[in-house]
């Protein structure tokens, strides 16, 4: 598979109350319906992706979680596991969001442990890897690009044709902050990703894995992102959390 469907995804975070999630979701699906090309993916906090499932009823929007435990159930007081995800109605899982590996701990084997489980149940895993400000400066940016991907898909095999995988790539002085990667610095962390999946995966699985660019996108800048070859969509938190702004983003084409 050479062409890459884009995929338009958003990150709620720890925003919205149930009845918040779902009013917005409502409103989401019917802003992009119609919307032909692109795939549309929100997560929104746990306890929201009951509600917000029912919402999506009818819509082609896919549900995705923000995080899940690697194992399927035990005593882990406060996790939520990829059966779990799966029986709510969730599709994807975001796995190692920088947000997760710097305030909760979350270890590039911590992020191998969550994808199998993942994997195992049938939800496709969009692994975050992005550098920090200090170490884009000290231009560590390829080696922390190369260690959190090889760490992450340690021993992992996919099958080929396979879209179980997605990686979005989120320099971390990007997020929240209004500073975007300009699109040559995020086509060039893209191209070398790519060129890692290819020695991890082989070079099908590279080809047709998308890669999401995640930081500060908005309507303003998503186009520009998107003709960059190796751009196949966004990973959105605060431009997500509106509809009408999202659906701008959705419609970027
Ligand atoms: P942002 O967040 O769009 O608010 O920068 C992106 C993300 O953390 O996924």
């Amino acid at each position: 598979m050479d062409t890459r469907t884009p995929l338009i995804a958003g990150n709620w975070k720890m925003f919205k109350t149930p009845r918040e999630a779902a009013r917005d979701a409502a409103a989401l699906a019917k802003l992009v319906q119609g919307v032909e090309g692109v795939d549309v993916m929100i997560a929104p906090t746990f306890v929201c992706l009951a509600p917000v499932a029912q919402a999506l009823e009818g819509s082609s929007i896919a549900l995705g979680g923000q995080n899940l435990h690697w194992e399927k159930e035990g005593a882990f007081t406060g996790e939520i596991s990829a059966p779990m995800l799966k029986a709510v109605g969730c599709s994807h899982v975001i796995i190692g969001h920088s947000e997760r590996r710097q305030y909760f701990g979350e270890t590039d084997q911590t992020v191998n442990q969550k994808i199998r489980a993942a994997l195992d149940v049938g939800l496709k895993a969009v692994l975050c890897v992005g550098e920090t400000e200090e170490e884009r400066d000290q231009e560590k940016t390829l080696n922390v690009l190369d260690k959190q991907l090889k760490g992450g898909l340690k021993d992992i095999s996919f099958s080929s044709g396979d879209d179980t995988l997605v990686v979005a790539y989120e320099p971390v002085w990007a997020i929240g902050t209004g500073k975007t990667a300009t699109d040559e610095q995020a086509q060039e962390a893209h191209a070398y990703i790519r060129q890692v999946l290819a020695v991890l995966l082989g070079k099908e699985l590279a080809k047709s894995t998308r890669i999401l660019y995640g930081g500060s996108v908005k309507p303003a800048n998503i186009a520009q992102l998107m003709s960059k070859p190796d751009i196949d969509g966004g990973l959105v938190g605060g431009a997500s959390l509106d509809p009408e702004t999202f659906s701008q983003i959705v419609r970027f084409q």
